[in-house]
């Protein structure tokens, strides 16, 4: 990347091409700009609004929009409106005055290399696009695009080729250009044998030329026209040809006059082919890898709507997850991401033929957006259906929200969070005993099973005594204790039992003073304290309610063991049976 700090252009160059520029006469050759005191305004060509808040300062060289925050200088309007690169934004710039870019002799050899490499790559792609038309076995290809329901007019805005059988088709064509042959050699169109002959990679395929946003082809795709193996065979990577980087389709999204609004990003080649040649514009595919964030920030700089469009099998679902973790990080104000689920077995190419444009412009628009597919899918795996898993919910959202840039958006996310695990924003942001128990090294990794938390019944017990010392009264805690119980932690909720039933008006305070004089341990209560801290005010009884009668079912089997354990050596009394009976009836009444 370049850029004013990159230092491959001189910041001084930068400096004295801005004092010259005039801010208001770059954006006027834009949008139409009106005159307001000082400043000058328009309706914001950034996002979609009816009355102006974009703001042009003439004595700061600085534009501003109310609406939607973008912001910056003239090379800064220049990138963001017509989708320049940070070099070709000041290019532009220095050309209107008559300036030329000093240029760093490393970027220019690299330009140049890139230069020659992908005026071969162009020639293949006019070659394979010409056998398309005129190779005597061309027919096998048009019979199979015809079947594809491909148009000759879609495959030519794509420039469809067609790799005929043989083994020295692009080989024969550069026979007489060593350059050249170097090229595909590099680039892998061509391949050494062991023993040093040379053969064309692509056989028998329909051939998808890949483009940079700037046209130039930089790798292949290309397909088999039958059931054989593997079906789609990619050029290798090459220093101009990075798979992470790189987007399918991104040239032909930009190329239409209409400004490109929403990327759809779907899976396969054939997807963003039918979806243009149907009449819906800006779909791009990865190579046939994951999504990347390089490929995310890619698009952000071009649009601010990203709808992602995947298979509704597990394979997709695992796919979006993933594009949603890396999304996360990009979700700036005025940026928006939605998610597509096509029902099982179909794909954007089957489902747009057979339903046809609307339909899919229809799904596009009512796709699920990030936030309700967020929450949808980790309620989904987590139930938040007890305090324990309540709280491991949190504990998994919250990294991810961090993530999101500090805004509206960020804040809305943690509101719903706290609704769904009744709780309030600023705890679910996460105080840090909280934060430092659930989530060690700020996971973001959806696990799925719950901690396990075997019989900490009495310690969530105790730690709602202490948030809410009136629990002990107003929930009849008294009639726990007829029996027995053993369990971590019962021994500590006795001694704060006790406590209360002598003085039902003890506060938190001098009960956690208790504990400490009489030397308990109090390091897992703090765990389930934190835990108990996200819960509502208004809650905190049924949890209370629900605590007892856990320990209460605990008391009774232990109480029933105990007893079916001496019936096996002595008889029991009338009264240890009547006992037995009856816990052994309840046993049957709780399931
Ligand atoms: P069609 O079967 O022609 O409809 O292709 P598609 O574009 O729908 O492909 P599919 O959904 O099967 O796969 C999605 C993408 O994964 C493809 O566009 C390729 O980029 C990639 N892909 C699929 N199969 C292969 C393969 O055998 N090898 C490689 N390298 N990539 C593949
Ligand atoms: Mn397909």
């Amino acid at each position: 990347m370049s850029g004013p700090s990159g230092g491959r252009i001189p910041d001084s160059f930068i400096e004295a091409l801005l004092a010259k520029t005039d801010i208001v006469s770059v954006i006027q050759e834009s949008i139409k700009l009106k005159k307001n005191g000082a400043n000058y305004s328009a309706c914001c060509p950034f996002h979609h609004e009816k009355t102006p808040s974009f703001t042009v300062s003439q004595t700061k060289q600085f534009y501003h929009c109310f609406g939607c925050s973008a912001h910056g200088d003239a090379i800064r309007f220049l990138m963001d409106y017509q989708s320049l690169s940070f070099v070709d934004a000041v290019e532009q710039l220095a050309a209107r005055l008559g300036m030329s870019v000093p240029k760093d002799p490393v970027l220019v050899a690299k330009a140049q290399v890139k230069q020659s490499t992908t005026s071969v790559l162009k020639r293949s792609a006019d070659f394979y696009a010409d056998l398309l038309k005129n190779h005597i076995d061309a027919k096998l290809a048009h019979d199979y695009l015809k079947k594809r329901g491909l148009t000759g007019q879609v495959a030519k805005a794509f420039q469809l080729g067609f790799a005929p059988k043989g083994w020295d088709n692009l080989l024969s064509h550069f026979s007489k250009e060593a350059d050249a042959l170097k090229v595909l050699e590099e680039t892998g169109l061509i391949i050494r044998h062991k023993e040093g002959r040379l053969y064309d990679r692509f056989r028998e395929r329909i051939m998808f030329p890949i483009r940079d946003r700037k046209g130039d082809v930089i790798g292949f795709g290309a397909r088999v026209m039958d059931k054989s193996q593997p079906k789609y065979l990619n050029s290798p990577e090459s220093p101009i040809f990075q798979k992470s980087h790189c987007l399918y389709g991104i040239y032909e999204a930009l190329k239409t006059k209409q400004k490109w609004q929403t990327a759809i990003v779907v899976e396969g080649y054939m997807d963003v082919v039918a979806l243009s040649q149907m009449g819906v514009h800006g779909a791009v595919a990865t190579l046939g890898t994951a999504i990347t964030s390089h490929h995310l920030t890619t698009l952000f700089h071009l649009v601010d709507e990203i709808v992602f469009c995947f298979d509704g099998d597990k394979a997709g679902m695992g796919a979006a997850w993933k594009a949603l973790q890396l999304v996360l990080g990009l979700l700036q104000e005025g940026r928006k991401v939605s998610f597509v689920f096509l029902p099982q077995g179909e794909d954007p190419d089957s489902y747009v033929r057979q339903q046809g444009k609307e339909a899919f412009l229809g799904l596009v628009k009512n796709g699920t957006p990030l936030s309700e597919y967020f929450f949808a899918t980790l309620s989904e795996k987590i139930k938040p259906n007890s305090v324990d898993s309540r709280a491991h919910l949190a504990s998994i959202a919250r990294p991810l929200i961090e993530t999101i840039p500090p805004g509206i958006f960020k804040e809305m996310m943690y509101e719903q969070l706290a609704n769904i695990v009744s709780s309030t924003p600023q705890v679910v942001r996460g105080e840090k005993a909280f934060r430092s128990y659930y989530s060690p090294k700020g996971q973001t990794k959806l696990k799925v099973a719950p901690p396990p938390q075997p019989m900490e019944t009495a310690y969530i017990a105790s730690a709602l005594l202490l948030r809410e010392p009136n629990l002990y009264t107003s929930a009849n805690t008294q009639a726990t204790f007829n029996q027995e119980i053993k369990a971590p932690g019962m021994e500590l909720f006795y001694f704060l039992c006790t406590l209360l039933s002598s003085d039902p008006l003890l506060s938190s305070l001098q009960l956690r003073q208790k504990l400490l004089e009489n030397n308990f341990d109090v390091n897992r209560l703090k765990e389930c304290e934190n835990k108990v801290a996200i819960l509502p005010l208004d809650g905190l009884e049924a949890e209370f309610c629900g605590a007892l009668k856990r320990l209460e079912v605990i008391g009774r089997e232990q109480t029933m063991e105990k007893l079916i354990l001496k019936a096996k050596i002595s008889e029991l009394s009338e009264e240890e049976k009547k006992a037995l009976k009856e816990f052994l009836q309840f046993r049957e009444s709780i399931g």
